[in-house]
């Protein structure tokens, strides 16, 4: 048995995001491999286009990966004695090495159809979000409140329905949760992650009552 180390070149992604792109691999059942579209990394390893203090970033391209993962392992403190915690984010489990450059392994939120769950954009887009959808939404906010987690860049695509996960009607984040700021006041402060949280989710209500755009919520 040679170490793990993943083929995903020669394999068609499940989803496309604008950075990463999604494999389902035999594998990891119930897991998602995520990697960084190679298009978009450059010679050093840090996304096209980053540029001034940003390229300070260590982890460049897979600094989102970093974020990710720092929040897991700050949720998992927290919950220490609880096994089994479920979080309103896709859990982490680990990182692989693949032919893609190195992929993050994390949970598959599935719909009904066993498929990966639509976004709350998709579901939109299509005209079909309903209360349920919209009061899981607003669930997954207070979850977040409650157990101090940092949402940092949430937008439509980034949340997804499901009501498999958990046997009831649940918005999980995708992307988009752990710290972005240099100095992560709102990891530190309760008060101004719950303020920023009440951005994110007085943005979403507004921005679901429009025609579909892609919108980032809690910007401003
Ligand atoms: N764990 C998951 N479970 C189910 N679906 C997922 C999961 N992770 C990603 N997806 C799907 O893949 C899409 C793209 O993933 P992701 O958001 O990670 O890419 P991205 O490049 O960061 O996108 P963007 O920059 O546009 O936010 C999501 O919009 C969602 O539909
Ligand atoms: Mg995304």
């Amino acid at each position: 048995m040679g170490r793990p180390f993943l083929e995903l070149s020669d394999r068609t992604p499940v989803c496309f995001g604008d950075t990463r792109q999604i494999y389902e691999v035999s594998d990891y059942p119930g897991s998602l491999v995520r990697t960084i579209r190679p298009e978009r990394v450059d010679a050093f390893g840090h996304l096209v286009g980053k540029n001034g203090m940003k390229r300070l970033r260590m982890a460049g391209c897979y600094q989102g990966f970093a974020r990710e993962l720092a929040e897991y392992l700050i949720q998992s403190r927290r919950l220490h004695t609880q096994p089994g915690f479920l979080l309103p984010f896709a859990h982490i489990y680990g990182l692989v090495q693949t032919d893609m450059g190195t992929g993050l392994v994390m949970e598959k939120i599935v719909g009904e159809d066993g498929e990966l769950a639509p976004t709350i954009g998709h579901l939109h887009a299509e005209g079909r979000l309903t209360d349920k959808h919209q009061a899981a939404l607003e669930a997954m906010f207070e979850r977040c409140r409650g157990l101090h987690i940092v949402l940092s860049d949430i937008h439509a695509n980034n949340i997804v329905y499901t009501e498999e996960r958990s046997g009831r009607p649940e918005c999980v984040s995708v992307d988009g949760f752990g710290e972005r700021v240099f100095i992560p006041i709102h990891r530190w402060f309760a008060s101004v992650n719950r303020r920023k949280i009440n951005r994110i989710a007085r943005d979403a209500a507004a921005s679901l009552r429009r025609p579909p755009a892609q919108e980032r919520w809690g910007r401003h």
